[in-house]
């Protein structure tokens, strides 16, 4: 008899951390994943208030405070023009839960999960632990998922395929008419598209849409972690159609019972709050990305011009991420998140622009190393 359960022994801690560990203290992070920026004080004043009003010393509703999400129905409908009924919403600790919630709900043993490669690297150990099969599929030449990618992938045993716009590793957002086509083709193949939103506000060109406007067969997993600077909070929701959000809700209610409630409260201010510190976080992040591929450039990396999120992903030359950590600069290897990862480095420009530039000296100096 064996101690741990396979799923368990097939996931592993991920290789970021590890990074982390090799580098010096005095290192520059470019491998963080969450905004440098205070939350806004209206979340923060939202929290303070519930919790000396006596509000969050209890369970709140297994879904979240009603008031929360209506907050979160109202951002639906202003960001997105979708119309999201507050039933069909649960609050999650973070858009992490929200993910492993739907695998829970939609994946039985043995059936497949399609989801980008490279790309988060929650889709794979989710998958496993939910008894399921991973089928990471590559990128365009863009770092863009193909819908008929996809669509090839899909077989008899297909539970779910993920998109994840705009996306981590890579900075890539994907177009309307990919969204409607991965719309229709969990339509007509009768699987879940699950659509990692959480960058959503965080678009320079162009802007976000969501499958869910073109398609039933659709959940939105989305979070105050990287719109509001909120990763510490751990607020994050799941929508989708009633059917599917009542099976996700028997697994949310066994394994979180609800979100923080302190937490809530704070979202829910976020989210019905003033919105100019979304905008002013996305014009830092435009101007620290263009520093970046100006840098990388400059140093002959080619860079597909991330669109959103704060990550870009540069064709790298062999050893060129060890070189740059034995400099001084924390990247990810771009194996991280996949085997097409290969040969790519994930950089976070989650950092201001003084601290891009000293970055990028460093990495000057060792892609000559390398060269
Ligand atoms: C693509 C993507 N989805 C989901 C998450 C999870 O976010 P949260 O901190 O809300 O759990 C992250 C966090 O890095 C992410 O990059």
């Amino acid at each position: 008899m064996s101690r741990f359960s396979t799923r368990v022994e097939s996931i592993s801690i991920s290789g970021i951390r590890e990074v982390f560990e090799a580098a010096g203290d005095d290192a520059i992070n470019l491998g963080l994943g969450q905004p440098d920026f205070p939350t806004p004080a209206h979340a923060r004043r939202g929290a303070v208030e519930a919790i000396e009003a006596g509000h969050v010393d209890a369970y709140t509703s297994n879904k979240g405070t009603l008031d929360l999400r209506e907050a979160i129905a109202r951002k639906h409908a202003r960001d997105n023009d979708l119309d999201v009924a507050p039933k069909d919403v649960i609050a999650t600790a973070g858009g992490s839960e929200a993910l492993h919630l739907a695998m829970e709900a939609h994946v039985d043993a043995g059936q497949e999960v399609i989801f980008p490669d490279p790309g988060f690297v929650a889709y794979d150990a989710l998958t496993k632990l939910a008894g399921g099969t991973p089928k990471p599929v590559p990128l365009r030449e863009d770092l863009t998922l193909d819908p008929a990618t996809v669509e090839e992938a899909i077989t008899e045993e297909t539970a779910v395929f993920v998109v994840c716009s705009p996306a981590n590793p890579t900075g890539a957002v994907q177009s309307p008419e990919d969204m409607r086509e991965f719309a229709r083709i969990a339509d007509e193949h009768d699987v879940l598209c699950l659509s990692d939103e959480v960058y959503e506000r965080i678009v320079f060109e162009g802007s976000h849409r969501s499958p869910m406007e073109f398609g039933e067969n659709v959940a939105v997993v989305n979070a105050c972690s990287k719109t509001y600077s909120m990763t510490g909070w751990r607020l994050g929701w799941v929508t989708s159609t009633t059917d599917r959000i009542e099976r996700m809700l028997r697994a949310h209610q066994y394994v979180q019972a609800c979100a923080s409630a302190p937490a809530q409260y704070a979202a829910e201010a976020a989210l019905s709050g003033p919105q100019d510190v979304v905008g002013e976080m996305r014009e830092a992040f435009n101007e620290r990305r263009d520093v970046l591929l100006d840098g990388l450039t400059d140093m002959g990396l080619e860079t597909p011009t991330p669109q959103g999120a704060f990550y870009a992903m540069p064709s790298v030359p062999d050893g060129w991420v060890d070189a740059v950590i034995d400099e001084g600069v924390v990247v990810v290897p771009g194996e991280a998140f996949g085997e097409h990862g290969a040969g790519h480095a994930r950089i976070s420009y989650a950092v201001d622009v003084e601290t891009l530039k000293e970055a990028l000296e460093v990495m000057e100096t060792a892609t000559a190393r390398v060269r």
